[in-house]
């Protein structure tokens, strides 16, 4: 069983997993960021489906084909707006990672990906936001799920690897 939280550099939408996850918005409908960047590598079926799921709450999720992605699901979450830290951001981003692994046991996923949800356009802080990604996943280690978190650019990539040391402390 995997013991470790999978830290990988790169474009989740080229990633191969059961499921990857993206960092939505209320309407599901689509947006910039690598919400825009899972519907141009899905193609145009995906907004099909999502137009049929009536949105999603803040630390809610919603699970979807892959389409055209190597992935078969994305699981569609939408993280919270950063508004300094004092409105329910940590527990609601939190929850956005609780939904989408609930959803992946439910669906006997194997294997999921993950983007650091919240730290692009909704302005989560990069560190702040890793800690809560890298401790809420861990809780799910035991479920057996190969899990991954993808970030995207090398700076991001790097304090991934700190923040996840410092947790070990
Ligand atoms: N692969 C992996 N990570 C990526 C990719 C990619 N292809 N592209 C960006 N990232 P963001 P949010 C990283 O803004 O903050 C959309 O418009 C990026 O560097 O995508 O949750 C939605 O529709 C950052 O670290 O999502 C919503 O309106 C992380 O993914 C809003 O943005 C999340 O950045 C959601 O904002």
């Amino acid at each position: 069983m995997e013991n470790k939280i999978k830290l990988v550099q790169g474009d989740i939408t080229t990633f191969t997993a059961d499921a990857i996850v993206n960092a939505a918005n209320k309407s599901l409908l689509g947006g910039g960021g690598v919400d825009g960047a899972i519907h141009r590598a899905a193609g145009p079926a995906l907004l099909e489906e999502c137009r049929t799921l009536g949105g999603c709450q803040t630390g809610e999720a919603k699970i979807t084909s892959g389409y055209k992605l190597p992935a078969k699901y994305v699981i569609h979450t939408v993280g919270p707006i950063w508004y300094g830290g004092e409105n329910g951001e940590k527990e609601l981003l939190a929850s956005c990672y609780k939904h989408s692994m609930d959803i992946a046991i439910e669906h006997g996923i194997k294997s999921i990906a993950f983007p650091l949800i919240s730290a692009g356009v909704y302005g989560y802080p990069k560190k702040e936001a890793l800690e809560v990604a890298i401790s809420t996943l861990k809780e799910y280690l035991s479920s057996g799920i190969e899990i991954s978190l993808i970030l995207y650019d090398y700076d991001t990539y790097m304090l991934s690897i700190t923040v996840n040391q410092s947790l070990e402390k």
